[in-house]
């Protein structure tokens, strides 16, 4: 993945973010329901905090713990209030065993979940907990396989499976590893509308493979023909697979 663009892109979408961020609120109260609260929580630490709404969550759960807030898009970072880093949540300028609480909410998807995962271990306080959301290998299938076979290049990023973030914890030397997988369906007016929703959350990096320039009009029609045979009332579906992942360090 190129973490440059990706990151200039959620730099760029930190004003649009909130505006569309409905299944990003929805997958944190999702994460915060399946949390095993930890013993003790001092700290805790928000990786890949977006604007902070999973943040501002936790601050209402634990008022009395230290929230450090850290994401690599300074531009997010500004919205957010506290304590904030601004930095790689693959190389956290951190301490080993600080955190009480690590918690991760649609981020590590943009990361190499192995050293995502190792490094949220060594964060972690003996003890502590780890809860980290993802998205899965069905996500946006809709508009996977109505790109599919339409050029050489990748139009959709590629989903990690579940597994891989429980393997990614097991390598890691964390225990209890529980993984539960929602499946969330959300509606767009057309596929217009889809795209311009990933832009604006700043989810439009592809990973390798990027088509250099823009679709051609006979090509972009064909897409958004079959995209339009899933039509339903409410409007064309984008699936989502998410993943809720908790353990214990
Ligand atoms: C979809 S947003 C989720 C934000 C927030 N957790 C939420 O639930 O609204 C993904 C966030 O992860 C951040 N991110 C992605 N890769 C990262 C990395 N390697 N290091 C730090 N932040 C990263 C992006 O900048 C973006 O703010």
């Amino acid at each position: 993945m190129n973490k440059q663009a990706i990151r200039q892109s959620f730099d760029r979408a930190a004003a649009s973010y909130d505006s569309v961020a409905g299944l990003q609120r929805q997958v944190c109260v999702l994460l915060d329901a399946v949390l095993p609260a930890p013993t003790l929580t001092r700290m805790i630490l928000d990786a890949g905090c977006g604007t902070g709404y999973g943040q501002r969550l936790l601050a209402a759960r634990w008022p009395a713990a230290r929230l450090v807030a850290a994401d690599f898009a300074h531009a997010m970072l500004k919205n957010t209030a506290g304590e904030r880093i601004c930095a790689d949540i693959e190389t956290l300028p951190l301490p080993a065993a600080t955190f009480d609480l690590y918690w991760s909410s649609l981020s590590i998807q943009w990361c190499d979940t192995q050293r995502a995962i190792a490094e949220a271990a060594r964060v972690l306080a003996p003890g502590g907990v780890l809860a980290v959301s993802s998205l899965g290998t069905g996500t946006l299938s809709e508009l996977h396989a109505a790109f599919a076979g339409v050029d050489p290049h990748r139009h959709v990023l590629e989903f990690s499976p579940d597994q891989a973030l429980a393997n990614a914890c097991a390598a890691a030397g964390l225990q209890n590893v529980t993984l539960a997988t929602r499946s969330i369906r959300r509606y767009h007016p057309d596929l217009k509308a889809l795209l311009r929703t990933l832009k604006s959350l700043g989810a439009n990096q592809v990973g390798a493979n990027r088509r250099p320039g823009l679709l051609g009009r006979r090509v972009w029609q064909a897409v958004e023909a079959r995209y339009e045979t899933l039509r339903v009332d409410a409007g064309l579906p984008a699936t989502y697979e998410v993943i809720l992942c908790t353990a214990n360090k």
